[in-house]
């Protein structure tokens, strides 16, 4: 039976400012928020953590079951995540992080086994989703669909300031060139490729301002389910 949670899903490439929209969004309209590309990093570090090989699909659905993750937060500021009790806030932020998750979640079997945790974060009064297949796979009946990009140079130059400003020193050349790589490797695989869905509204957020664009993202949900 189609759930009456309203959802509204934010898809699309790193850097294009999804996390920061998303997170503005939830909290203009007081719905909680679901940051599914943290779940699959925390799964990569906690694999990582194991040693396993995270080219072995069954043994990263094994971890991605047993692994427990937890947000300090909802929508409030950026949250704390806990993996298996340790605050991996900062580790998850890292580059080397969004490998492992971008590798792991290549896998159909570590993707199921994170499906229904996903889901459950869709409570009252609404639930904002990021990521890359809100849309298209975890909640295909969601209302309200945004698919959020901008120019690969953006979204490295974005991704460069932010790590700087978190003290982490990258060289702008090889961002740039990772952000491509996963950006390919993420819309060329088998299982819930990157794409929008048919029913998204597609966004380019090159040199348009954060505001602009949560502007833009409330407007297509209507006033009513907005927090008063
Ligand atoms: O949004 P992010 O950079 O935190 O995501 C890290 C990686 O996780 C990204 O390369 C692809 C993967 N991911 C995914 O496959 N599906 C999602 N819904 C979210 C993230």
């Amino acid at each position: 039976m189609p759930s009456s949670i309203p959802v509204l899903t934010i898809d699309g490439p790193s850097g294009s400012g999804k996390g920061t929209v998303s997170r503005l969004v939830a909290q203009a309209l007081g719905w909680h928020y679901l940051d599914s590309g943290a779940l699959y990093r925390a799964v990569g570090l906690a694999a990582a953590w194991e040693q396993i090989d995270l080219s072995d699909a069954e043994a990263v659905a094994a971890c991605a079951a047993r692994t427990r993750i937890r947000f300090d937060g909802d929508g409030e500021g950026e949250p704390k995540v806990w993996v298996n009790g340790k605050d991996a806030t900062h580790q998850l932020r890292m580059e080397t992080a969004g490998a492992a998750a971008s590798a792991i979640a290549a896998h159909s079997q570590v993707r199921s086994a994170l499906t229904e945790l996903q889901r459950s974060f869709r409570r009252l009064p609404g639930l904002v989703a990021d990521g890359r297949d809100m849309g298209t796979v975890i909640f295909p009946d969601a209302p309200y669909k945004v698919f959020l990009t901008a120019s690969a140079e953006e979204r490295a130059r974005r991704r460069h300031k932010q790590l700087k400003e978190k003290g982490v020193s990258v060289n702008f050349d090889s961002l740039l060139h990772e952000i491509a790589a996963r950006d390919e490797r993420d819309a060329s695989r088998a299982v819930a490729p990157l794409k929008p869905a048919d029913d998204a509204l597609f966004l380019d957020s090159t040199g348009r301002s954060i505001g602009e664009v949560v502007q833009q993202v409330l407007a297509i949900v209507p006033a009513s389910l907005r927090r008063p």
